[in-house]
Parts: C-alpha cells; sequence; structure tokens
C-alpha cells in the first residue's frame, strides 16, 4: 500500500512517536491525516485535521468516527506506561483501558470505513508484548494481550480485505521512556520504519535497532507459523451477490 494520496488516523498524535508519524505522513505526501488527541490540536499543515479522541471515551470514539467520511490507514498509536510490580488491580484495569480496550474501540468504531476502503489498521504494540519488563508488568500484559487481539484481527478482517500490522517496537526516545538509561531509537526514525513497514504489507513491524534483531527468528519461527495454521481456521468470507 502507498501512503501517498491516503487518508490516515494517528491515535496519540501530540508528542513522541504519534507526532513524529504525523510529520512523516505528510511528508509522504497524504491527503488527509485525522491527529486524535485529548487536549486541542494546533497544526500548521492544512492537511492535518486534529480529532478530540480519549481512546477510553465511547462518546468522544463515536463521535470521531461520525465525522470521518473516508479512511484508508487508522493507526493505533496512543498508550500509558506506567512502574507498578502488580500489587494494584487498578493499575493493570488502568493499561488495559487504554492500550487494549482503546485500541479495540477505536478499531470498531472505524472499521466500516476501513473495510470500505480496503485499508489498514496499524497496533503499535511493543517488543514486551513478546518478553515482558518487570518493572512495567502491567503494561506489559496490556500490550501482549493488544498483539494477540491484532492477531485475531489480521485473520478475521483478512477476508474483507483490511491488512492488520503489528508494530513490535523497542525502546524509543520519547516522555514515555525518560528517565530509562539505555539506547533508544529515534521518534522520527521508527516513524519512517513504520510506514515503510505498511508500504512493504509486512505483518509484523521491527521498526528499531532493538526489535529488528528478533525479525528473522521471529518471521521463520514455530509460533508464526501456528498463528498462519490457526487462521486457516476463519471461514471464507461469503461472496457478494
Ligand atoms: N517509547 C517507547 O520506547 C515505546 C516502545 C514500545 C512501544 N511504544 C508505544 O508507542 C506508543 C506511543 O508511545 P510514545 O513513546 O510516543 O509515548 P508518549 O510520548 O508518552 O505519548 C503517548 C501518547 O498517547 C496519548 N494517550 C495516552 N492516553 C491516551 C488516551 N486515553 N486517549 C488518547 N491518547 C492517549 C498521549 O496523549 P496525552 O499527551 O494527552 O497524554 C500521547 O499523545 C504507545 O502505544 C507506546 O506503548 C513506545
Amino acid at each position: 500500500m502507498e501512503i501517498e494520496g491516503r487518508t490516515i488516523l494517528i491515535t496519540g498524535a501530540n508528542r513522541g512517536i504519534g507526532q513524529a508519524l504525523v510529520t512523516e505522513a505528510l511528508s509522504r505526501g497524504v491527503n488527509r491525516v485525522y491527529a486524535g488527541t485529548r487536549g486541542p490540536l494546533a497544526h500548521p499543515d492544512g492537511r492535518v485535521t486534529p480529532l478530540t479522541l480519549d481512546v477510553t471515551s465511547a462518546a468522544q470514539v463515536q463521535a470521531a468516527a461520525a465525522s470521518v467520511g473516508s479512511l484508508d490507514v487508522l493507526i493505533n498509536n496512543a498508550g500509558i506506561a506506567l512502574y507498578d510490580d502488580l500489587s494494584d488491580r487498578a493499575v493493570l484495569e488502568q493499561h488495559l483501558a487504554v492500550n487494549l480496550f482503546g485500541t479495540y474501540g477505536v478499531t470498531q468504531a472505524f472499521l466500516p470505513l476501513l473495510t470500505r476502503s480496503r485499508g489498514a489498521i496499524v497496533n503499535n504494540v511493543s517488543t514486551m508484548a513478546l518478553a515482558p519488563f518487570p518493572l512495567t508488568p502491567a503494561y506489559a500484559i496490556s500490550k501482549a494481550a493488544a498483539f494477540n487481539l491484532t492477531q485475531s484481527l489480521r485473520a478475521l478482517l483478512a477476508g474483507r480485505g483490511v491488512r492488520v500490522h503489528a508494530v513490535l517496537t523497542g525502546p524509543t526516545d520519547t516522555d514515555m521512556t525518560r528517565g530509562f538509561d539505555i539506547p533508544k531509537a529515534s521518534p522520527g526514525s521508527v516513524a519512517r520504519a513504520i510506514f515503510d513497514g505498511v508500504e512493504n504489507e509486512e505483518e509484523d513491524i521491527f521498526p528499531d535497532a532493538m526489535s529488528r534483531s528478533l525479525t528473522d527468528s521471529w518471521r521463520n519461527g514455530a509460533v508464526k507459523a501456528m498463528e498462519r495454521e490457526n487462521a486457516a481456521f476463519v471461514p471464507a468470507e461469503p461472496s457478494a451477490a
């Protein structure tokens, strides 16, 4: 899928990777970017349409879907990551509300438009979906669930022509990783790699040096093979009358 000329919605578009995705989308010649944000957003490029969108608010999600006429690519990027030790159920629920149910709710709301355009869904997950980091276990659980959601959606929507990508992002230099003294990719390089992956039709996108080290073993591994075998159980879509 070429990004040029497309209409794209990015959640969590005001800072970090989301902001970089907006910039990269514009530089690839998109027709329109809907920038989903919780607060007000002003952008100098006329192709950017701000959209009030707290992904945990069913009312805002519905209002946003009603205000968008057509959509080619949905990027579920909004996310939270808090330190915890799994002792407080509320912290786990908070992560699931944004990172899992936010992704789920926004996807369901925009699915009719994406089905019509035979478009794409891009879920910004994390390498922690595969291996948790024990200082943010609630975050890792929510990302593992969001990745599994992505895999099921991929199988369920293939017959409708909607591609579903997971981005297994590694450490990236944003507010989310402030205080972690580890090598980090720049948000701009991650955004470029995400759109490259969508254009190259990569199901699972590894957008930085750390995550890229997993690419071959993931793509050629037994778990990926099992995902494909399981996907074959989805009944074929009834052909249009
Ligand atoms: N940075 C990394 O190392 C890394 C690694 C793997 C995956 N990721 C994933 O990449 C995505 C972007 O992360 P980032 O690093 O750019 O983080 P960030 O700089 O902390 O930005 C998070 C974004 O999500 C938005 N957000 C949070 N809760 C929201 C809600 N309820 N509704 C709508 N928007 C909400 C924030 O909006 P506000 O400004 O309103 O808070 C902000 O725009 C996340 O899904 C994250 O899990 C990041």
